[in-house]
């Protein structure tokens, strides 16, 4: 079958590239040049384990083209994902910038000559379906075609993974010709027995941001035991492992650390709280998590601080890690991004090493310097801060950062060191969540 996606970000490119995997045959539109170039070219424009592979082995067997031409990627096309982005609006009023995907739905329509299903593959509010319906009908009456809703859960660092092994996929459409196309284009899961979920395009609209608000939550949840174990001298890292051995609770994002980033939780809670204001309704759990989660990365300033003695001023700090998770260079709402910023207006020399994000990171914060690797980093700093859990900074020589600094302070924001293993090494180690901690003002 062939398939069109309009938008080649972290979703688009993923999914198209996934789908000509499956067998299709898929042309991925973008409006830009240079991006289009470089994929032409073989060149992936994001760090994403496999995808460069995968993409190179697609384009060779000709099922995976790039263009800038609508009427190229439209031609003969059953199905087209909608795939563009859906930022936080500028208004800064927390609701989805839905321009892009409104003006894709303009664009195409006119391009539909035979029975096509439009598909919103990117996160949108509850509604936008019928939007994107009606945006088409009024740029081109006679077109014949359905819209669905077909939310991803790709994880950046494991989209690949997600995408070809997913715990199910959601299908919001009505027309019963959308859903075999649909079927049709997911066979290859369904033959691995994926659960496949039909629904309307509200209820997949929403099931999007209730799954993503949720995870938000339970990192916030986490994070707040972590607060309340410093209280009271208790360990979240056991705490997270016994609550996690209850099946109704499950073990995963309960790992406390600064707090959530990325180009997913930071936007879909404001936009999902966004959308319960509109309908008079205030989700008070995913506002708490929200205010959490700010909280939290003023939380870790306050922790470095403490761990430098009460103050950060003329101290220089080494941090390892800067994208807003590992396997991936993407430093949307990245925790550092908060943090770091905090540390030099106090007058901390911050020096940084991250193996994939420091091009993506360097104009985002000028004021700090980089390193080429965590030794280089370390030298001559008063503390270590493990911000981002790289692999790479699992299993450091601790004798040999211990010779390189001018005092061991390890500050462990991600929970990746046993607190004993560091303190024999003569350091001072500080974690999130890890027993008492006295907080001073
Ligand atoms: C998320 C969802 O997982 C995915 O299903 C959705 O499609 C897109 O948004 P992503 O944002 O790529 O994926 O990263 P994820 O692995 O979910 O982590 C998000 C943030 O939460 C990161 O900053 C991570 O460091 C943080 N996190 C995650 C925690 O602080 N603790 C955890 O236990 C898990």
């Amino acid at each position: 079958m062939k398939i069109a996606i309009i938008g080649t970000g972290y979703v688009g490119l993923v999914s198209g590239t996934c789908f000509s995997e499956f067998g299709h045959e898929v042309v991925c539109l973008d409006k830009d040049e240079k991006k289009i170039e470089a994929l032409r070219g073989g060149k992936i424009p994001i760090y994403e384990p496999g995808l460069e592979q995968m993409v190179k082995e697609n384009v060779e067997d000709k099922r995976l083209s790039f263009t800038t031409d609508i009427k190229t990627a439209m031609e003969g096309a059953q199905a087209v994902f909608i795939a563009v982005g859906t930022p936080t609006s500028r208004r800064g009023d927390g609701y989805a910038d839905l321009s892009y995907v409104y003006a894709v739905a303009k664009e195409i329509a006119p391009h539909i000559q035979n029975y096509t299903v439009v598909v919103d593959k990117s996160t949108v509010p509850v509604g936008t379906a019928d939007e994107v319906r009606r945006i088409i009908k009024e740029e081109n009456p006679q077109a014949d075609f359905d819209v669905a809703s077909n939310p991803e859960f790709l994880r950046e660092g494991a989209a690949i993974a997600d995408f070809m092994r997913p715990d199910r996929v959601v299908i919001g459409v009505q027309d019963e010709k959308a859903k075999e196309i649909l079927r049709k284009i997911y066979k290859p899961l369904y033959l691995i027995e994926t659960p496949i979920v039909f629904t309307d395009t509200r209820t997949a609209e929403l099931i999007k941001y209730a799954s993503n608000a949720f995870l938000a939550v339970k990192i916030s949840y986490i994070n707040d035991m972590a607060n309340l174990c410093e209280a009271t001298g208790a360990d979240v890292v056991t705490l997270a492992k016994a609550m996690g051995l209850d099946n109704r609770i499950g073990k995963k994002f309960l790992h406390a650390g600064p707090g959530y980033g990325g180009s997913c939780f930071p936007k879909d809670t404001l936009a999902l709280n966004k959308t319960a204001q509109e309908h008079g309704l205030s989700l008070r759990i995913v506002e708490a998590a929200v205010e959490i989660n700010s909280a939290q990365k003023a939380k870790m300033v306050k922790k470095i601080r403490q761990a430098l003695g009460g103050s950060e001023a003329g101290k220089t700090i080494a941090v390892l890690g800067l994208a807003f998770k590992p396997e991936t260079d993407d430093m949307r709402d990245a925790a550092a991004l908060a943090i770091l910023p905090a540390l030099v207006e106090k007058g901390a020399r911050v020096i940084a090493h991250d193996p994939q994000a420091m091009e993506a990171a360097k104009p985002m914060l000028p004021e700090i310097e980089f390193a080429t690797g965590p030794y280089e980093a370390v030298t001559d700093a008063d503390a270590v801060v493990l911000m981002t859990e790289w692999n790479e900074y699992r299993a450091l020589d601790l004798d040999r950062l211990g010779e390189l600094m001018k005092q061991k302070i390890f500050i462990d924001l991600r929970n990746v060191y046993e607190p004993e293993t560091v303190r024999e090494k003569g350091f001072a180690y500080v974690g999130v969540g890890r027993g008492k901690v006295v907080s001073s003002k």
